[in-house]
């Protein structure tokens, strides 16, 4: 079971690190532009703060995804996931990457047919998309369901990694419906540490405590 940070926000991960509990950071062009900052530099930041497992995400056709990729891994190493579009292209890439011993996290994934393909094109990751699923009326929780089943049934080791996540709920129940791995943004990580009786039982605590000295 592997906890991912969901930003590109070298601030907040740091915090996120602190913890001994991540497993790497997950990033997306979205994220990237939020933080104003060159994708690269960023990179940077990760990897001399130790994360071991960043995903990176290419666009474009699938030459320039393979330029972008090939740089990438040059100056990353292993700690570069190539994150692709859930399409033609993107799982071409992840079929060449994958028989190159290239991590790859297939991105976009909204339906179980497109995680049997990124399956079969040797991905090591798959997003399911858990909040954008449920704003369509659906349940993303049913998506992590359906592909963690069908890997099982079909003896393919693409790790499940349920994005998208919006709460602490979505995290945990991902994990019950078979997610390998749930990328959260930090405010959600840092809720799932909270309960207000953990809270008050701890106030009452430290006040007891201290009729010992
Ligand atoms: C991570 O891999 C995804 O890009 C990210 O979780 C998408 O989250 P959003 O739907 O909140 O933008």
């Amino acid at each position: 079971m592997k906890i991912f940070i969901d930003s590109a926000n070298t601030g907040e991960i740091i915090r996120c690190l602190g913890t001994g509990l991540v497993d790497g950071v997950t990033t997306n062009p979205s994220l990237l532009r939020k933080v104003g900052k060159d994708p690269i530099e960023v990179y940077k930041s990760l990897e001399q703060l130790g994360v071991e497992d960043v995903s990176m995400e290419v666009v474009g056709n699938l030459q320039q995804m393979e330029k972008q990729a090939n740089k990438l891994i040059s100056m990353f190493g292993d700690i570069c996931t190539v994150k692709l579009p859930m399409n033609q292209d993107g799982l071409k890439l992840c079929k060449y990457l994958a028989s190159n011993g290239v991590r790859t996290n297939v991105t976009l994934i909204f339906n179980a047919a497109q995680a049997l393909l990124a399956a079969k094109a040797g991905a090591t990751y798959v997003s399911p998309f858990v909040g954008r699923i449920d704003d369509q009326g659906y349940s993303g929780l049913e998506v992590v369901r359906s592909i963690a089943d069908l890997y099982k049934t079909t003896g393919f080791s693409t790790q499940v990694l349920a994005a998208s996540i919006r709460t602490p709920h979505r995290a945990v129940r991902s994990y019950y419906n078979g997610a390998d791995v749930v990328t959260m943004p930090s405010p959600v990580f840092w809720q799932m540490f909270e309960h207000v009786l953990t809270e008050s039982g701890l106030r009452q605590f430290e006040v007891d405590y201290e009729t010992f000295n």
